[in-house]
């Protein structure tokens, strides 16, 4: 019996899966938060892709796992063993275009990938296939659980005890397997006895910040206030924030950071106070082949996230609408990265080198 690798008694779970190799995929619909609790079943790799692309899942950890589950699922049409490398290297091809900027989806793509591969050397039956799969699914679960408990501990100390922390997005547990990045920062920091107060940036177009950050804070009790994007600079002005802390799609060898749009703006806000800002993210999401954050593919989403934010129309029709869902923050306005194996800082080439490797 295959089982699901156990995460805490975590009030978020924003990624299960339901049985053994046969089962189906359980996402907590993301879409619907703050104000329902709708979890979705998924029961082929479509379903998945639809999943991601919508956002329904979503953080750059968190769908990497939910592609991985969604090869199982994918792998589980092949109607024998002959046709189950051919149906996996298809499923995953096609996950690979749910979304652009997040490494940590063709990371946990190609390492499905490999072990599809490795499980079909000596030519298995269908079923045993996809148990191989599955485990390699859980496997990449629970090291991501792992790793953000690890991030968490690595950066809690970073926490100033009474003052403010700036985030924006949500790198929560929503974003991952479980505590998240950024939060799992300010979770520790919690757990610890810390007292400090959160301002959460609510991230237009799509809100994150308001609808899932305040919202998962507010479940762990860390108190919290939410600010308009464009209310940062005075918060940071009248002394209310000491340090920001947010988290990745995907780093650069240089440190050069794609995280969600108006990150960027964060950390020249941060430059100006002379407020910290710090970064933080597993592993997974470093991509050593990109030399610097120019190479890093920014997905353009629907003008309507716009314009039609959540269904009322709020700009004149046929108005022209720029919508990337990400920007990069260069390396020089980071202080740190705090990931897994501990922080690199200052972020230079060489300490990405030496903490991650490559
Ligand atoms: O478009 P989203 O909601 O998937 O964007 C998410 C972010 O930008 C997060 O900050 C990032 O994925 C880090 S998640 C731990």
């Amino acid at each position: 019996v295959i089982v699901m690798p156990a995460a805490t008694p975590s009030p978020v779970r924003p990624v299960t899966w339901v049985g053994g190799p046969e089962g189906h995929l359980r996402l907590l619909d993301q879409t619907r938060l703050p104000t329902e609790v709708v979890y979705k079943d998924c029961t082929d790799v479509d379903e998945v892709w639809e999943a991601i692309k919508m956002l329904r899942v979503r953080g750059a950890p968190a769908i990497g796992i939910a592609a991985a589950y969604g090869v199982v699922l994918g792998v589980g049409e092949a109607k024998n063993a002959t046709l189950a490398w051919p149906k996996a290297q298809q499923v995953i091809a096609h996950l690979k275009t749910s979304r652009p900027t997040a490494v940590n989806l063709f990371w946990a793509l190609d390492r499905m990938e490999r072990t599809a591969r490795q499980a079909l050397a000596p030519v298995m039956n269908l079923s045993s296939f996809q148990e191989r799969l599955l485990r390699e699914a859980h496997a990449i679960y629970a090291e991501d659980a792992a790793m953000c408990r690890a991030i968490g501990e690595a950066g809690a100390g970073l926490i100033p005890a009474g003052g403010g922390v700036l985030t924006h997005c949500n790198a929560g547990a929503l974003a991952t397997a479980d505590y998240g990045t950024a939060l799992a920062v300010m979770f520790v920091a919690a757990e610890q006895g810390k007292k400090f107060h959160v301002y959460a940036d609510e991230t237009r177009p799509l809100l994150q910040g308001a609808r899932l950050t305040a919202w998962e804070l507010q479940q762990r009790r860390v108190p919290v206030t939410l600010i308009c994007d464009n209310m940062a600079a005075q918060v940071m002005k009248e002394g209310k924030v000491q340090v920001a802390v947010v988290g990745a799609d995907r780093i650069a060898a240089n440190g050069d950071t794609a995280n969600k749009i108006g990150t960027y703006g964060v950390a020249v806000l941060c430059h100006f106070h002379g407020i910290p800002f710090y970064v933080a993210a597993p592993s997974s999401t470093f991509d050593l082949t990109l030399a610097d954050g120019t190479g890093i593919p920014i997905e353009q989403r629907d003008p309507k996230e716009v314009t039609h934010g959540f269904g009322r129309q709020t700009a004149p029709e046929g108005v022209a609408v720029y919508n990337p869902a990400f920007d990069v923050t260069p390396a020089r306005l980071i202080s740190g990265i705090i990931t897994e194996k501990g922080v690199i800082r200052p972020v230079t080439a060489e300490n990405v080198r030496k903490v991650i490797g490559g």
